[in-house]
This record gives structure tokens, C-alpha cells and sequence, in this order.
């Protein structure tokens, strides 16, 4: 049981070993620690979501000409030439090709349990600590600005301010981490999603202190 899970290990650091800070091998092993801690509490199959966890950003559409086929397909093709379960396998298909954010905008896509588990897993890295991390690493890479009082963020999630390409950092908050704490789906991730919630509101309370000079 172990060893697939090695060999999958093996696998993702090396085709990651190039990818951007926001989705690299320490991105997936986040994922995948913190998957591991919440189906402790939810009781999934502990293979689906290993397997489900490492292999859920092998190719981002996002850097593959909109493929949205890529992932699911590498991440299928690396099972099979280590002989995974073939039920095991579909399942871990399904749930990386309806896992995205963009994919949860669109109402009756494929569920389960070990989905579920991952894809909180996942938004639980957008937030807290690390998702301010990344927030600022994504933004410093496009040029932002951290805050500009001048430019109020979108209070509505849409596939459009999701898209915004100009807006600060700091709006990318309202669009997006501090609404996710709302999107969890177990009651672990939604535990969990809580505590990093309120870290993120005591950060936004500091940075605005600093901000004005206090
Ligand atoms: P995901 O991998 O969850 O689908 P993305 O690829 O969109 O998310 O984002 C990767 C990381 O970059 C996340 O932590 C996200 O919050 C951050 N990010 C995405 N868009 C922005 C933005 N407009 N401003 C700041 N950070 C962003
Ligand atoms: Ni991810």
C-alpha cells in the first residue's frame, strides 16, 4: 500500500520540478499532509486521497493552453503503469477533473467523499498563513500593488473578478480567500477553514493599522 503512494511521490516532484511557487512539489505536499489530517475525522479511502491529493495539479490548464483533459490524463496514465486498481484510478480521475475552482462554479459536477476531503484540503491552502503567502507571491509576480484605497474589491464572486487581472492584492481577499471558509465541504475542512478565517480578518486589521500610520 505504501509503495504506489512512493512512486507517486517520486512522480509529481519530478514533473513539478519547475513549476511557478504557487503550485510547486511543497504545494502538493501541503495538500496532501493536510488530506491526510482531515480524512483522520472523515474516514475516506485513504488511497483515493492520497493519490487524488499528490496528483491534483500535474498539468494546470492554466499553464497548458486551457487543456482541461492534461491533468486527468497524466494523472491516469502514471496509475495505470503502476498497476493501480482500475476502479481506483476512475475515481481519481473524476475527482481531479472536476476539482478546480473554475470547475466549482458549474453546478452538478461529480462528487464523493474523497473529493470532498481534497478539494478542501486544497482551498485550505489558499488561506490562513500560507494562502496570504501565496496571495502576495501571485501578485508581486503580476507586478500588483499590495493595496490601493482607491480600487474596492468586488464583493461578489464571479468567474469575471475572478478573472480580474489588474486589481491589488489585497481585493484578491474579498474575492476570493474569505469566501472559501463558506465553500468548505466537510465539517473537519470547515473547522480548520475557521481558524485560518480568523487569522486572515487579524491580518487585514494589522495591515490596515500600518497602512494609515498607526
Ligand atoms: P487554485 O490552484 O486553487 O485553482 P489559483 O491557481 O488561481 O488557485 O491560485 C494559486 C494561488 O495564487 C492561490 O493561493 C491564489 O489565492 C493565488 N491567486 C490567484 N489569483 C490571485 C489574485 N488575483 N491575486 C492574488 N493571489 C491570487
Ligand atoms: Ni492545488
Amino acid at each position: 500500500m505504501q509503495e504506489p503512494i512512493q512512486k507517486t511521490i517520486d512522480f509529481v516532484k519530478k514533473t513539478l520540478a519547475n513549476a511557478e511557487a504557487g503550485h510547486d512539489w511543497f504545494h502538493i505536499e501541503r495538500v496532501f499532509e493536510t488530506a491526510k489530517t482531515i480524512n483522520e475525522q472523515e474516514n475516506g479511502n485513504p488511497l483515493v486521497v492520497a493519490f487524488a491529493a499528490l496528483l491534483h495539479d500535474i498539468a494546470d490548464p492554466k499553464f497548458n493552453h486551457g487543456d482541461e483533459e492534461l491533468g486527468p490524463n497524466i494523472a491516469a496514465a502514471f496509475l495505470e503503469s503502476i498497476a493501480v486498481d482500475p476502479e481506483i484510478i476512475a475515481h481519481v480521475k473524476l475527482i481531479i477533473q472536476n476539482m478546480s475552482f473554475k470547475n466549482s462554479f458549474d453546478a452538478g459536477s461529480f462528487t464523493s467523499k474523497e473529493m470532498q476531503i481534497v478539494q478542501d484540503a486544497d482551498r485550505l491552502d489558499a488561506i490562513g498563513a500560507i494562502g496570504i503567502a501565496r496571495a502576495f507571491t501571485y501578485g508581486g509576480f503580476k507586478n500588483r500593488v499590495l493595496y490601493d484605497p482607491a480600487i474596492q474589491p468586488e464583493t461578489h464572486l464571479t468567474k469575471e473578478s475572478y478573472k480580474n487581472t489588474t486589481a491589488p492584492t489585497i481585493n484578491h481577499f474579498y474575492e476570493k480567500l474569505l469566501l472559501l471558509k463558506d465553500m468548505m465541504n466537510t465539517e473537519t475542512g470547515k473547522i480548520m477553514a475557521t481558524e485560518r478565517h480568523n487569522f486572515m480578518l487579524l491580518y487585514l486589521e494589522h495591515f490596515y493599522k500600518e497602512w494609515s500610520g498607526k
